[in-house]
Formats: structure tokens, sequence, C-alpha cells
């Protein structure tokens, strides 16, 4: 960053301060304020650490001890000890006992002790026992004392005038007066000095071009056209802030609605369906054969209450699904050539695929042309690895329009999957029961080739029994598949595991 760079991002209260620094180099909070003519002290502490991340100025700190005087009135009243001092030379001649002392009610019992502590201290009085009796003997140091003003009064009066640092007072004659009961009362006290760097001491000798500083544009500001005149404060967008972690979506809920509006801009329109669903639908309209093994217990979760769906509203269709598994119906094929039962149709199951959605949607409205999609969870009963789940998303659509053929259908997987993220995949041929031709969809990740998805166009076995006698492409898509290497995923389990930490991370787009 240049230093003119620098100078731009600089507040006006910044600014303020670095200019008050650039005449008198360093200096105190207090001093600063009077210098720059700011107003509050927080505006000079505010601009100070700011300069002072900016590595512009220093910030030290010292502590020091302050004093005061706990009570006004102490340094008005004499000491205990020259009072006592004073009654003896008066009252006795120099020479008293305790007793006498205690007599004369001058002072209390305990300040009278304090007292006689200090004389001694002091050099003040001989001490020496005469009978039972204490006897004090005011010296000459105690006689000159009297007149005089010791140390520790001369402190006092210095500190009713107002507080005192340590660094003004003898430590000896404080450490003394802070013996004493309720006379001083010590505090800590931290000032700043704060000083120009040599980067802030170069900022600051330049045009640092004080202007008022606005944060926010008001209305009245554009209209008058004061805005001219104003700074209009910069933001610094690298500048430390925490992030905060709101309520937020979870990213499959993100890529599923980005997925929609995929379709939804491409021209589709959305269907949905159930979880619940029957063989006939799921399996047989589809020319699913039923010893096919995609139907045996191992993939399909069967259910037994109701164990077999109520077909009545079909029997047209199923007549002829029928006759299309014997003997191929009127679609020019042979069909699978064995004994449908209807038995085995009316089994009720999760649905294994949501091309029974689109196959549904087909039957009830088979006018041309149409361009559906779903998005929905299927079930199918798979032991659980790091790239299959026994509840999954698929992403269904069909397609029939005039001039659909295989080519459109493999160039709508590409365009499909590189909106999506995913530039490259590759096509190779497969099969599924109702396709012709088939092909799966991959994508070479973690070191393999990994099946995102299925497609073809529907055969004529599955598509004449419900009056649709043009090819619809056809397609179906895991979800989380297609979001393992949009998200660098190695492990499909992952995405549900629910790890707070990377759900924090996982961006909101
Ligand atoms: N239903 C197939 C599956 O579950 C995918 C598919 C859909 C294949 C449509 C061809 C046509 O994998």
């Amino acid at each position: 960053m240049t230093d003119n760079d620098l100078v731009s991002q600089l507040s006006y209260f910044e600014k303020k301060v670095l200019a008050a620094l650039g005449d008198i180099g360093s200096g105190s909070p207090q001093q600063i304020l009077e210098i720059a003519g700011l107003e509050m002290l927080v505006e000079v502490m505010n601009a100070s650490s700011w300069l002072q991340a900016k590595g512009l100025v220093k910030i030290d700190e010292t502590t020091t001890k302050r004093y005061s005087l706990k009570n006004e009135d102490a340094a008005g009243r004499p000491l205990p000890e020259k009072v006592v001092v004073k009654t003896i030379i008066s009252d006795f001649d120099g020479k008293a006992s305790l007793a006498d002392l205690k007599r004369t009610g001058e002072l209390k019992t305990d300040e009278l002790q304090i007292a006689i502590g200090w004389i001694r201290k002091k050099g003040w009085g001989e001490l020496s026992k005469e009978g039972r009796d204490t006897v004090v003997r005011v010296t000459k140091k105690g006689r000159e004392a009297i007149d005089a003003k010791g140390e520790d009064e001369l402190l006092l009066l210095r500190l009713a005038e107002g507080d005192l640092s340590e660094t003004e007072v003898n430590k000896d004659t404080i450490g003394q007066l802070m013996q004493r009961k309720d006379f001083l009362s010590e505090r800590l006290v931290t000032s700043r000095t704060i000083s120009l760097t040599d980067k802030g001491s170069d900022i600051s000798g330049l045009d640092l071009r004080i202007k008022e500083e606005v944060g926010q544009i008001s209305p009245e500001l554009i209209q008058s056209g004061k805005w001219r005149g104003v700074d209009i404060r910069r933001y610094d967008v690298k500048a430390f802030a925490p992030t905060v972690y709101g309520g937020r979506k979870h990213p499959i809920t993100l890529l599923i609605d980005k997925i929609r509006t995929t379709f939804l801009t491409m021209g589709f329109t959305e269907i949905t369906g159930d979880f619940f669903e029957n063989a006939f639908w799921n399996m047989d309209v589809l020319f699913t054969a039923q010893d096919h093994p995609a139907r045996e217990l191992h993939d399909t979760f069967y259910l037994s209450n109701p164990e077999a769906a109520d077909l009545s509203n079909d029997a047209d269709l199923i007549d002829v699904v029928r006759q299309v598994h014997e003997n191929g119906w009127k679609t020019g094929s042979l069909g699978w050539q064995y004994k449908w039962s209807l038995d085995e149709a009316r089994k009720t199951l999760l649905r294994t695929h949501t091309t029974v959605n689109t196959i549904r949607r087909i039957a009830a409205d088979p006018k041309l042309p149409f361009k559906v999609f779903s998005i929905g969870r299927v079930f199918r009963n798979e032991a659980m690895d790091s790239t299959h789940l026994p509840e999954f998303v698929q992403i269904e659509g069909i397609v029939c329009e005039e001039g659909a053929n295989f080519d459109m259908l493999c160039t709508l997987l590409k365009e499909f999957y590189k909106k999506m993220g995913v530039p490259k995949i590759r096509i190779r041929p497969s099969y599924y029961p109702y396709t012709e031709p088939s092909l799966d969809v991959e994508i070479f990740f973690n070191g393999q080739w990994m099946e995102l998805g299925g497609a073809g166009i529907f055969r004529p076995e599955v598509t004449e029994p419900l009056g649709v006698h043009k090819p619809v492409l056809a397609w179906g898509f895991g979800l989380e598949r297609l979001a393992m290497p949009v998200w660098g995923l190695k492990d499909i389990r992952d995405i549900y595991v629910s790890d707070i930490d990377w759900l924090k991370k996982m961006p909101q787009v």
C-alpha cells in the first residue's frame, strides 16, 4: 500500500490525532485531545488504537501509584504524638507518666498508645519504667519538633492541595503515613503515552487532507450539495471482524434450490410424488419383468401394511401392461414371454426411483409436449458405504418435444452437469429395462469412475400403453453423488453427519 493509499484510508479522527502528534511527537491522550481540538478522550483513544494497528503510533502504558487524603482534615489536625509532647511540656514540665497523660483526657487510650509509639520512633521522648508505670521524658529533639512542621505534616499539607503520584513524594514519608490508619488512600493509575512510529512520522508529514467525514450518506447531504465538501469514510474491507454464524440452510437444501432453479430456467415444470408406491407403477408400467433382480427383497423395501395396493382405478392400463409383459401387445415387441401376476404388481413398497413420478405424470396427461422434473427421496435396501446410501435423493426428468433425440439427451446431460459445476462427465452405454438406448453418466472422482445417474429414451413398451407415440428422453441422477465432486467429499455419508464445523464453513450459495 502506498503512503497516499494509507492516508486515504485514515478516518477523520485518525488524521486529527496524527496531525497533533506531528507537532508534539508524543503525548498523553489529554494533551492530544487539546491540541487536536477533539471533544472526547474516547475519540483520541479509538483513533490511536486504529493507528497503532496500522503501525503508525505506539501506545505505552505505565501504571503508577497515586496518593490522596482519606479525610480532608487529616492535614489540619495536629498529629497525636505532637499533642502528647506539647501536653507533657506544658502541663508536666517535660516528664509524665502514662497514668498522668490518661488523666488529662486529651487523647483516647488507643490514640495515646499510637502517640507513644510515634514519640519513640521519632526520638521525641525516652520511655522508662518507674514502678508499675511507664514514664515519658521529652527529648531535645521533641522540644524542637513541636514548633516545626515535620516531613509527614508537610506532605499531608501538600496532599490537602491534591493527589500526588509516587514519583512526587518521598518514599519513606509516604510509607510512614500509610502506616497510620485512615490517613491516606493509595490507588493504581494507568497512564498512556502515545507516540509516533517512524512510519507514523513520515505519514504525519504528508498532506493529510483533513475534512469533516461522514460515515453515512443522508438525503439531506445529497440535496444540499454538502456531500461535495465532506469526506465519505472508506471501508477497510480487509479489517478483521469476527465471523457471525446465524441460522442457515443445510447445504443439501441449497443444492436442491439451485437444481430446481436450473431446471425452471431451462423451461421445465416441477412435479412431485409419494414415498409410498406399488410395484405396478414403480416397476410394471416401466416394463420391468416381475422376475427382474431389482424387484427382489435385497433392493426394494416392501411394505406389510397394507400389503397390497388398490389398483381398481388402473384396470384398463393393467390389462394392457399385462399383455405388454406377456407378448408385447401392439408395440411390435415380443414382451418378456412369461405369465404376468397381478398379485406381484399389487405389492406395496417405498419407491426405489423417482421414474415412478415421471411415468405417472405421462399417464395422467399424455398430451405433448412435456418437460418436467422432480427432486425427491428414494429408498433402496442396500448396504451403506462411501458411495451408497439406503435413502437418497434423485433428480429426475423427462423431455418429449419436437426433435427430441439421443443427441439432445446427451447435450442436456452435459449442460446440466456443467451448470452444477461438474465440467467433465463420461457417458457410457448401459441397461435399464425401460429405456433403449440406455446410458450411464459417470465422473472420474477420488481415483475411480463413479456413476452419477442413468438415462435413456423410454421404450415403446413403456410409452405406447400410455398413448405417447414420440420418443421420451428420461434420466434419473443421484443428488448426493453430485454433491460429492461439487463439495470435494470423499465419503457420501459425510453429507448427513451434520458436523457443525463443516456446516459452518459451507458457502451459502
Ligand atoms: N431410474 C434409474 C435409476 O434409478 C435412472 C433412470 C431414469 C434411467 C430414467 C433411465 C431413465 O437409476
